[in-house]
């Protein structure tokens, strides 16, 4: 038992919650998910980032205040959030003066007393849609090729950080793995980022451009820059710079930040290069996902394939949309989104798949048992199989011969190798392995043929569809982090709580089973 504090990335209000915003929440929420049932004190972070000259000039654009703009958009992530079942224990947000803003002041003049802030004349191409100074390379044709934009020539005084400074410390951290970045390829560009000369970066703009922020510390010219704003987020949720600092006592350091490699240099570099300013520990662990891709490409509104989620969840619901995004997008990699394939997997490993055993199993109890079954006393026949059933290279039937059992297998092979995936953060694994083994209890099925053995044998059909029944039960508990709602359902189905998954006394069929309704009625069989 320990602590975990895990974070998303606060995203920006400016545009509208999409896929991509979703698949971090979800991941992350998989990893407090499975803390809290290891018994971690968790503390799951997500919230947004709404300072910036984007959303001011969005807001007059629609003839709304900053404020109201950036809390209608707030809302929309906030839902977004609620809708695909993200249980986190907080929501931060840049514009809260009262528990963001302490912290970024704090952060600030701790800096200061560092001696790591000067002022300096920058001068510079900005691009406001990417809330970033851009450089001549960056730029196709006079405009910045991600925002069709001429990017505005500032020359202005800014507060700077002195980033250089740090960069050899940070190497040294990463390669020693004191301070970790997973996957592997990221550590690696990373540590090819830093042997670069790492110049210092301008952490403050003038507030006559940019009012809607927080004023630099004694300094109310000057606006803090938006990363110099949105990082300390990680910090200020957990009530740094207030009169109660505990949460951040207990909880500090993340034990995870989670983001895409889209902002990798800033997490990378510039925070830790912060912290180690101030004389924080830096977080333990860097974890970088892949970008979404839909249709192969990068979601854009120019294209027109953005993903919305609510699209998926209103035809599929959420825990399939769950499903796809842990077990189809490789855990720390690109992958692509398609509607034929999540309606391939839908299909395929959730209608016909998990959704089809659950049923049949429970059709079956409740049609020769009278939907009740009492544990089998005997622990021989708590039957088999192995992988080499799941592979066909053996029946089930020679493998219960040889003495192996489901109950041990379970325990050793599925168990087991969970937890380390998941320790890990392993996720595609982890849920890979779950999956399999559903393929296995459907493989038992076959090799035993319940069915028709009630005909011959009752008691032993009775211990075969005990079995199957317990190990879905069982082993829900490992597909509760991603699914939370289809763990519960498939222990109410077979009516055991969840407290007595690992050793209910009876099964008695008790709620509706039709978890995955396949939609494709006319391709099912009768
Ligand atoms: N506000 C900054 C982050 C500050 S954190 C201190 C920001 N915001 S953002 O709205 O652009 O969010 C970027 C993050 O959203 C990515 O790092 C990733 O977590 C998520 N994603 C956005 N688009 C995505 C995909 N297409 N695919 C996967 N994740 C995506 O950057």
């Amino acid at each position: 038992m320990g602590k975990f504090y895990i974070t998303t990335p606060i995203y920006y209000v400016n545009a509208e919650p999409h896929l991509g915003h979703a698949y971090t929440g979800i991941a992350a929420d998989v990893l407090a998910r499975w803390h809290r049932e290891q018994g971690d004190q968790t503390f799951f972070l997500t919230g947004t980032d709404e300072h910036g000259v984007k959303n001011v000039r969005s807001a007059q654009a629609v003839g709304k205040t900053t404020e109201e703009f950036v809390k209608i958009q707030r809302e929309k992530f906030q839902a977004l959030y609620h809708t695909i079942g993200i249980s986190n224990d907080a929501f931060i947000y840049t514009a809260d003066q009262e528990k963001h803003w302490p912290g970024v002041i704090k952060l600030w003049q701790k800096l200061t007393e560092a001696g790591d802030l000067y002022k300096d004349i920058y001068k510079g191409m900005y691009c406001v849609g990417h809330e970033a100074f851009i450089t001549e390379k960056d730029l196709v044709n006079g405009v910045c090729p991600d925002h069709n934009q001429k990017p505005e020539v500032i020359e202005e005084e800014n507060y700077f950080f002195q980033l250089s400074k740090y960069a050899g410390r940070i190497r040294e951290l990463i390669e020693k793995d004191e301070f970790v970045i997973a996957p592997v390829a990221r550590k690696n560009e990373v540590l090819s980022f830093l042997k670069n000369d790492i110049a210092d970066i301008s952490f403050s703009r003038p507030s006559k451009d940019i009012p809607w922020g927080v004023p630099v510390p004694g300094d109310p010219e000057h606006t803090v820059y938006v990363w110099a704003d949105a990082l300390p987020n990680y910090l200020s949720a957990l009530g740094y710079g207030s009169s109660d600092e505990t949460a951040f006592q207990k909880f500090w350091p993340a034990d995870i930040h989670l983001i895409g490699k889209d902002i990798l240099r800033f997490h990378a570099v510039i925070w830790p290069a912060m912290l180690l300013s101030v004389g924080l520990p830096l977080p333990k662990k860097l974890f970088v996902h892949g970008m979404i891709l839909s249709d192969g490409k990068k979601m854009s509104k120019t294209i027109g394939n953005v993903i919305h989620p609510d699209e998926i969840i209103s035809e599929y619901g959420v825990e399939a949309f769950r499903y796809f995004l842990m077990r189809e997008i490789p855990f720390g990699e690109d992958g692509d989104f398609t509607k034929t394939r999540f309606s391939e997997v839908y299909e395929g490993n959730l209608a016909h798949g998990l959704g089809n055993l659950v049923s049949r199993t429970s059709a079956m109890i409740t049609k020769s048992f009278n939907g009740t079954l009492t544990r089998p006393s005997e622990d021989a026949l708590v039957l088999v199989p192995t992988k080499r059933v799941l592979h066909h290279e053996v029946s089930a039937k020679k493998v219960f011969l040889e003495g192996e059992n489901l109950s041990s297998y379970f325990v050793r092979e599925v168990a087991v190798e969970f937890d380390r995936a998941m320790k890990e953060h392993r996720l595609t694994e982890a849920l890979t392995i779950v999956s399999q083994f559903y393929g296995l209890l459907d493989g038992y099925i076959q090799d035993y043929e319940p069915y028709k053995l009630v005909k011959l044998n009752q008691e032993q059909a009775g211990h075969v569809l005990w079995n199957v029944a317990w190990h879905l039960v069982r082993s829900s508990a490992l597909l509760a982090p991603f699914m939370p709602e289809t763990a519960k359902h498939i222990c109410d189905i077979f009516g055991v709580s969840t407290g007595e998954r690992e050793n209910p006394a009876f099964i008695k069929i008790s709620a509706s089973s039709a978890l995955f309704p396949s939609k494709k009625k006319h391709e099912q069989k009768p």
